[in-house]
């Protein structure tokens, strides 16, 4: 494949806000890289879809964003799109993909008490996706997962500066703990990308002795090698947040967007 031009953005999809948790970390390793983040408000939550609607929205969204944007590389920042649809959006389209996959391999190698907790979107834990990755890498180790759509509401709700609901905190770990053997967890996966927006929350009602993980540190430097050696500009230039069109949903506020690098807002 030619070297990109230096202005060729990565392209970062998420239903939401979520996939900021992967912009960030990326942007300080590849601190140049122009970029384009993607939010398909019209499609959000993506944790109470089917398998077969997002596995047709995904790539026929990404297709068209591609095609606009011209990607050197395209992340899916979004756990439940990656489980249902990357391989089809990789069969699609003829360029590097990167995916986010719940981080069960380091939970497992963390644990000490053998129990991991996976909290995802409803979607993403119900996935057989999930299923492999807990029988290749988390063999002997008990893995209980919980579906939380309310934490996706509470996230897009801090990142506006709106309150959390403290209930809805409350009920994402204690769906989890409330399980047989909910009460020896010590790892819990942060297996959506919005959660970590609400990793202080989550932390204080998990209490000290249980580790918060998520994969966004492991994609940025996924990113950063397989872009390594291409041109990048010299300076960095502001970034561009772009949404689906939804009556329901408006953008956020640019001030929201500012501390990722966002510098304007496209509504498509
Ligand atoms: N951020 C998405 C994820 O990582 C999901 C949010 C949604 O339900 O749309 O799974």
């Amino acid at each position: 494949m030619n070297a990109p031009a230096p202005d060729a953005p990565i392209l970062f999809f998420d239903s939401g806000l979520g996939g900021l948790t992967v912009l960030g970390p990326t942007r300080a390793l590849l601190p140049t890289a122009p970029f384009v983040y993607v939010a398909d408000y019209a499609g959000l939550p993506y944790g109470k879809k089917n398998n077969e609607e997002l596995a047709a929205r995904v790539p026929a969204l990404l297709g068209r964003l591609v095609e606009r944007y011209q990607p050197r590389l395209a992340v899916i920042a979004c756990n439940t799109a990656s489980t249902i649809a990357l391989a089809h959006v990789r069969a699609a389209l003829d360029l590097p993909i990167v995916g986010t996959v719940p981080a069960i391999k380091p939970a497992a190698e963390l644990t000490k008490s053998g129990v991991i907790g996976v909290l995802g979107t409803e979607a993403t834990v119900r996935q057989p996706y999930v299923d492999d990755l807990s029988a290749r890498f988390a063999d002997g180790k008990t893995v209980l997962r919980h579906g939380s759509p309310g934490l996706v509401t509470g996230a897009e709700a801090k990142l506006r500066g709106e309150a959390v609901d403290p209930d809805v905190i409350a009920r994402a770990i204690a769906g989890l703990r409330d399980q047989p053997g909910g009460d020896r967890i010590d790892v819990i996966v942060l297996a959506c990308t919005h959660f970590p927006l609400l990793q202080d929350e989550l932390q204080a009602a998990a209490g000290p002795g249980v580790k918060l993980i998520d994969g966004a540190a492991g994609i940025a430097r996924r990113i950063a090698h397989l872009t390594e050696g291409q041109p990048w500009p010299a300076a960095a230039a502001p970034g561009v947040a772009v949404f689906t069109r939804s009556d329901d949903r408006p953008p956020p506020p640019l001030a929201a967007l500012a501390p990722y690098g966002i510098g304007s807002i496209e509504t498509i």
